[in-house]
């Protein structure tokens, strides 16, 4: 049993060091699977109640993929419309009912705090899919396991990372939740450059002054940073007040290569949680950067997977059975690293 097993994920502040590192090391072992090397069973019989209350692409398939690989079966509701939560039925009864048919369940909700709400009536562990501008755990996970792995590759760790965090920096979640794990790390230098009324809300700012790291906050990008890491969102126009008011940021930080040649190092490594915005007006980072070797937005889509299997693994108690269900794959799947 370890720490993980028939617990909640719903915060990254549920994570310290060595539990972060416990689930890279499961992530990495989930290899050969993910690449469809190998195949395994472990979770024959189990089911994932899959819960998207909110739009999605990558976290959603990413989940069900993930439990898949892992044996698993999966049931899904998607949109708040399809459900009976339109007919004014609560969180509690909801997960009450839902936590009756799975082993699992994996949920995005418009609503800050509402995957902690639904845990609550929830008879099996939650894992939070993302609750409205508040947290992306499982997203933070990924993105740092990224960072572990491409950092590798120019001999460089965590600690003391410079990382530039550009856009919608008040809604977008996932900065929320990445910025608090890398408070648990040393020497971070963090630039924080988004317009001032899309700045890092002032709670996770104070955690970053209060764990000692370098913090610098800008309007617009300067210079040539020596940034490591160029970490660009999405303005998250479903969380302003209107439309009009969402266009007025749209396209305000536009990536494409003579940017990124301006202002970052040659290596530095180009993240996004995705969805990129490639609408004319938004533009967000240019598909002359899908060459970039540096660019590692679908590493990140592909770690998810990893992640999201690691998750699953301990969660559930399996983690250390996964190769003794393994079996070999017998089709063939051309595909490309
Ligand atoms: N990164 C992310 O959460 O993407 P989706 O909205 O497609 O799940």
């Amino acid at each position: 049993m370890s720490e993980f097993t028939g617990n909640h994920i719903l915060s990254v502040s549920q994570f310290d060091r060595d539990a972060i590192e416990r689930v890279f090391s499961v992530a990495h072992s989930m290899l050969p699977y993910a690449r469809r090397q190998k195949r395994t069973t472990v979770l024959n019989g189990a089911i994932l109640g899959n819960l998207f209350f909110e739009p999605s692409t990558r976290t959603r398939v990413s989940f069900g993929t993930a439990f898949n690989l892992l044996g698993g079966e999966v049931r899904e509701t998607t949109g708040m419309d399809n459900s009976a939560l339109a007919k004014g039925e609560s969180l509690f009864d909801t997960a009450r009912v839902l936590s009756g048919y799975s082993d699992i369940i994996a949920m995005r909700h418009p609503a800050a705090g509402s995957v902690g709400e639904f845990a609550e009536g929830s008879r099996v562990p939650v894992i939070n899919g993302g609750d409205g501008a508040n947290e992306h755990p499982t997203q933070a996970l990924l993105d740092l396991y990224t960072i572990k792995r491409e950092l590798e590759y120019n001999n460089k760790g965590i600690d003391g990372l410079h990382i530039a965090m550009i856009g919608d920096l008040r809604y977008g979640r996932t900065v929320h939740s990445l910025s608090r794990l890398l408070c648990l790390y040393d020497n971070v230098h963090f630039t924080l450059i988004s317009p001032r009324e899309l700045a890092m809300p002032q709670p996770i700012v104070d955690a970053i002054e209060n764990a000692g790291h370098r913090l610098t906050i800008t309007e617009q990008l300067e210079g040539n940073m020596d940034a490591d890491i160029c970490y660009q969102t999405r303005i998250q126009e479903e969380r302003f007040p209107s439309q009009d008011e969402a266009n007025k940021y749209r396209g305000k930080f536009r990536l494409n290569q003579a940017i990124y040649t301006r202002h970052f190092q040659s290596k530095t490594v180009i993240m996004h949680p995705l969805p990129r915005d490639s609408r004319m007006e938004a533009n967000e980072l240019d598909n002359d950067l899908n060459l970039n070797p540096n660019l590692a937005i679908f590493r990140q889509t592909d770690n998810g997977v990893l992640v999201r299997m690691a998750l699953f693994a301990l969660t559930l108690g399996v983690e250390n059975l996964v190769s003794q269900y393994e079996r070999d794959v017998i089709w063939t799947t051309k595909k490309s690293s």
